[in-house]
């Protein structure tokens, strides 16, 4: 059994014989035969399949073509004989029209084949638009290989690029793309990278299209210890998976009818996880006296069962999570059960890895505005390919880009096409680049007049349009505070007004101690809910926007507060009569008292107000105004209005009326002790996230939230502020402030939900949550860890990655600590175990007999870590 593994590896590297059967439809598919030479015939009918394979030249801008070694061609068939080889540029892509949302088998071989007579073997990356998908190394393969995936674009253009890691020469022989059925093999998340896809016969035949109407590859496998079994009879396949007829008419059972069937791999990494998809049909006429049932055992556990296969009729097996093995060994056993008269039997398997691809592309309408602007000026660069943000060490000259390393697209944020001979006007796709910072087009042959789109780019801090042959006057909306202009060479401009003078000052987008931490909340907050769904039966669980929050910012230095801000401006008179003299007091902070109040007649209100003696001063008040104000998030508490009249100043908020996290943590009995604040006052706390009647996650208190420069420093230094047990310590050392110090606070919030623990108990042995969290891990009882209230009902699994996420962000070192979007990422994804755990039962309940293909979550069975 030990060579099982290498042996599959063999079988799935060769290009193995095909057979044929009746024409099936060839829709969707796109079949690329790389390199073939310009003088053959394209498309051209492959004899073996029948499939249409064509040239890819329309489908690439770069590469060139090659030719395996004449000696090789008697081996090799077509599309296998010709390469495309990449000897410029360090990304190259293909471009290719899919259908978004639809899962793709996605398969590109290479075969190197000397083509360049240097009898080097390649080795470079593979790349999904900006995600590394695998490194391919032909070392030894001389044969050549393959990479396939079950993948759902999310967009209508897919990119494969081909990235040069080292000093050898990037190729591709040949590229598939097949739309699935929409009911097959889609996961909960990430796509499926295939590790190998068998059918048990003793046949050395591989199985393709058109046997396969998706033309996947069944290779033939086969073990000694089995006895092979077929049938001459028709098997009904039509479930959603459609494996070929003829990979379900052969099957094998264990010759020595009371031993298990085992297919067992080993895992280049222990943390692989795996989808199983295996599929049965009994193809043995049974006498009325023979049963074949059998369980299926994952490493060692019970994975399905019991199963009874349908009587030439296709049942597939698949599991709802996918699984790990533990350590490098895997095995999936079939055992017979006791009242079976007859082994277990197996037809066909598919294994796939869980492959995630976590980088978003570039916003789509940016990559088309930018290939807009390319075509404009006749631009055509080498490393224009690809994404264009993303991996960041690709990203294409002259660009800079804003979230490179987050979980939302990116976008992009600089563009300097400084002395690239541009001619013509000043293209107008560039306004459609709308969180530009940075425009550099100085040193060209621009003509025409400035456009007044420039001046609506609310972002833009600079314009650099020196040296070029611009004519006309400065438009009034290019002459605004905080954007400096760079107008000089332009003997035809009229320079008319001040505004050309370039202002040195710089433009400060405030951010909610960052946009990052918002996402951070709700993912968080619903974690929360999740996890807390059995305490408070009603709760709806809010789903986490996939994007980032949609947060207007204006420009920060405009002279004039907007209209909306004077439209909120309250009297301290009319702050009196809502909140009917102060009569009801619903908390208190370091501003000062928060009162409940009324708007309107009807809409309920917090009127926070400031004392003369509070800590939090005028310009902290002012900064929550500005903020609020232009700031609008469903996770945000919103701002009604204010009230700045002289020693006056009130903050009136929409009122949030289910008090906040801490209180729903702390339990039940502490809503009848008494109401706390619903609203204290500072910094990332449970505290600060207040639970609205849908217990939908606001955050509130935006007072201490600092403005953070565009570009340049990560960091600012202020004075230290925020809540003990919160506080990073880093920044309570140093005094500067990061991204990175609400990771911090966020993974206090985080231990504070899932343990219901305070964070600082002086009667505790440890007594920060950090400290006490990490003892008590060592120990390795989750159950002691988690909050007893939830009484064990947790995936333990994505409790522990909850409390190790937690861990790190509560790390002392900043550097150490993940960054927002990784930890989104992990929430969702613990978010995810959770939700199929849940949602397992029911599916099973629901799931009637006659269904042909079953589903089956073995999250289901519980299972210590
Ligand atoms: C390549 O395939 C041939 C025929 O299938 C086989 O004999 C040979 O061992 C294979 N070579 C490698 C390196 O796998
Ligand atoms: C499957 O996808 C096709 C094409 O997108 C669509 O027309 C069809 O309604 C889908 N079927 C189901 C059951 O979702
Ligand atoms: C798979 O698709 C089916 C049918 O569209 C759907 O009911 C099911 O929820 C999907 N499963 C996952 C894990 O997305
Ligand atoms: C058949 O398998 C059973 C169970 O694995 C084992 O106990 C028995 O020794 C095997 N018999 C032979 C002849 O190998
Ligand atoms: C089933 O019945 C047949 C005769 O009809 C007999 O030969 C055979 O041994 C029986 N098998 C079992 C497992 O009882
Ligand atoms: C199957 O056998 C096991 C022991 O080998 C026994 O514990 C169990 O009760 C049996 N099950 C049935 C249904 O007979
Ligand atoms: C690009 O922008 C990032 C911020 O997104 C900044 O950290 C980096 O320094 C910028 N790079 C260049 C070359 O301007
Ligand atoms: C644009 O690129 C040129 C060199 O290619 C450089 O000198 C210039 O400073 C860049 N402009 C900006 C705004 O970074
Ligand atoms: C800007 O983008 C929109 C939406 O993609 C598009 O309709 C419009 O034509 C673009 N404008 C320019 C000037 O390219
Ligand atoms: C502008 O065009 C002229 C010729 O039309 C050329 O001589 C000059 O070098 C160009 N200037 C720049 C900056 O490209
Ligand atoms: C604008 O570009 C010109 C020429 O590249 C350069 O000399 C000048 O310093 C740039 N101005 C700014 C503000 O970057």
């Amino acid at each position: 059994m030990k060579s099982s593994f290498e042996l599959l590896l063999v079988v799935i590297a060769t290009f193995s014989t095909i057979h044929i059967v009746q024409p099936q439809s060839q829709q969707g598919f796109i079949s690329l035969d790389c390199g073939l030479p310009a003088n053959e015939v394209s498309p051209y009918k492959e004899d073996i399949t029948g499939l249409q394979y064509s040239s890819d030249a329309t489908f690439i801008q770069s590469g060139k073509p090659g030719r395996i070694q004449p000696n090789l061609e008697t081996r090799f068939l077509k599309p296998y004989t010709t390469v495309r080889y990449f000897p410029d540029g360090t990304r190259n892509c293909y471009n290719l029209g899919v259908q978004k949302g639809r899962n793709h088998l996605i398969r590109a071989r290479f075969l190197y084949g000397n083509y360049d007579g240097l009898d080097i073997n390649p080795k470079f990356d593979l790349y999904l638009g900006p995600n590394l998908w695998s490194t391919v190394d032909l070392h030894r393969l001389d044969n050549g290989t393959r990479r396939e995936i079950f993948h759902i674009p999310t967009s209508n253009s897919l990119q494969i690029c081909l990235v040069k890691t080292g000093e050898t020469t990037p190729l591709i022989s040949a590229l598939e793309i097949r739309p699935l059925g929409n009911k097959s093999y889609n996961t909960s998340f990430g796509s499926l990278s295939l590790f190998f896809r068998i059918y048990l016969s003793q046949s050395d035949t591989s199985l393709r299209f058109p046997n396969d109407v998706y033309d996947r590859q069944w290779s033939s496998y086969f073990e000694t210890g089995w006895t092979h079994k077929t049938t001459a009879s028709d098997v009904r396949v039509s479930n959603n998976y459609e494996p070929p007829k003829a990979a379900l008419k052969t099957a094998a059972t264990p010759t020595n009818t009371s031993a298990p069937l085992t297919i067992d791999w080993s895992s280049e990494n222990p943390e692989d996880q795996y989808y199983l998809y295996t599929h049965f049909a009994e193809i043995q006429e049974l006498q009325a006296n023979e049963t074949r049932e059998f369980n299926m055992f994952w490493n060692g556990e019970k994975y399905y069962g019991p199963l009874v296969p349908d009587k030439l009729d296709i049942t597939t097996i698949y599991g709802g999570t996918p699984e790990s093995c533990k350590g490098v060994r895997c095995s999936l056993q079939l055992i017979k059960t006791n009242r079976s008269t007859l082994p277990p039997l197996l037809n066909a398997i598919e294994v796939f890895r869980v492959i995630k691809f976590p980088q978003p592309e570039t916003d789509e309408n940016e990559v088309v505005a930018l290939k807009t602007i390319e075509a404009t000026y006749g631009l055509s660069r080498i490393n224009s390919q690809g994404d264009p943000c993303v991996p960041r060490q690709l990203m294409w000259d002259g660009l800079n880009c804003s979230n490179t390393d987050v979980f939302t697209p990116p976008r992009i944020i600089s563009l300097n096409l400084s002395s690239s001979g541009l001619t013509g006007n000043i293209a107008a796709a560039i306004q459609n680049l709308t969180q530009l910072v940075k425009l550099d087009l100085s040193n060209n042959n621009l003509t025409g007049e400035l456009p007044d789109f420039l001046g609506n780019m609310k972002f833009l801090l600079l314009i650099n349009l020196s040296g070029n042959d611009l004519n006309g006057s400065v438009p009034k909306s290019l002459q605004r505070k905080g954007l400096e202009l760079s107008l000089q060479g332009n003997p035809r401009l009229v320079l008319s007004s001040p505004s050309t003078k370039p202002h040195k000052k710089s433009f400060v987008v405030p951010v909610v101690a960052s946009v990052g931490s918002v996402a951070i909340l709700i993912a968080a907050l619903i974690l929360y809910l999740v996890l807390r769904k059995k305490r408070q039966p009603t709760i709806e669980v809010v789903c986490p926007p996939p994007s980032r929050p949609t947060v207007n910012v204006t420009n920060a230095n405009s002279p004039e507060p907007s209209i909306e801000m004077k439209k909120r401006k309250y009297t301290y008179s009319e702050v009196m009569k809502m909140t009917n003299n102060f009569e009801r007091v619903v908390g208190e902070g370091g501003f000062g008292v928060v009162c409940h109040g009324t708007v309107n007649g009807s809409e309920q209100v917090a009127v926070k107000l400031l004392s003369h003696s509070s800590t939090q001063g005028y310009k902290e008040f002012k900064a929550e105004v500005d903020l609020l104000l232009r700031v609008h998030h469903t996770n945000l508490v919103s701002l009604v209005g204010y009230c700045d009249e002289g020693d006056h100043l009130a903050l009136i908020y929409e009122f949030v009326p289910n008090g906040d996290l801490r209180q729903h943590l702390t339990g039940l009995e502490y809503l009848h002790i008494g109401c706390t604040p619903p609203m204290v006052h500072r910094d990332v706390k449970t505290t600060n996230i207040l639970l609205d009647e849908h217990y939908k996650a606001k955050l509130a208190d935006f007072g201490l939230s600092r403005s953070f420069p565009v570009g340049g420093e990560s960091h600012v230094s202020t004075v230290v502020a925020g809540t003990p047990g919160y506080l990073d310590p880093e920044y309570y050392h140093t005094g500067r402030l990061g991204e990175k110090s609400d990771v911090y606070s966020f993974g206090i919030v985080l231990l504070e939900m899932l343990t219901n623990q305070p964070v600082i108990d002086r009667n505790r042995r440890n007594s920060h949550i950090t400290q006490w969290v990490g003892s008590e891990l060592n120990g390795g009882d989750i159950a002691k860890i988690m909050d007893p209230n939830l009484r064990g009902d947790y995936d333990s699994r994505s409790a522990w990655r909850a409390l190790e996420l937690a861990m790190s962000c509560a790390d002392p070192t900043s550097a150490k600590r993940p960054t927002m979007s990784h930890v989104v990422i992990e929430l969702k994804e613990c978010l995810v175990s959770e939700n199929s755990r849940r949602n397992m039962s029911r599916r099973m309940d629901s799931l009637s007999s006659t269904e042909v293909s079953m589903t089956f979550d073995s999250g289901m069975i519980p299972r210590a870590r």
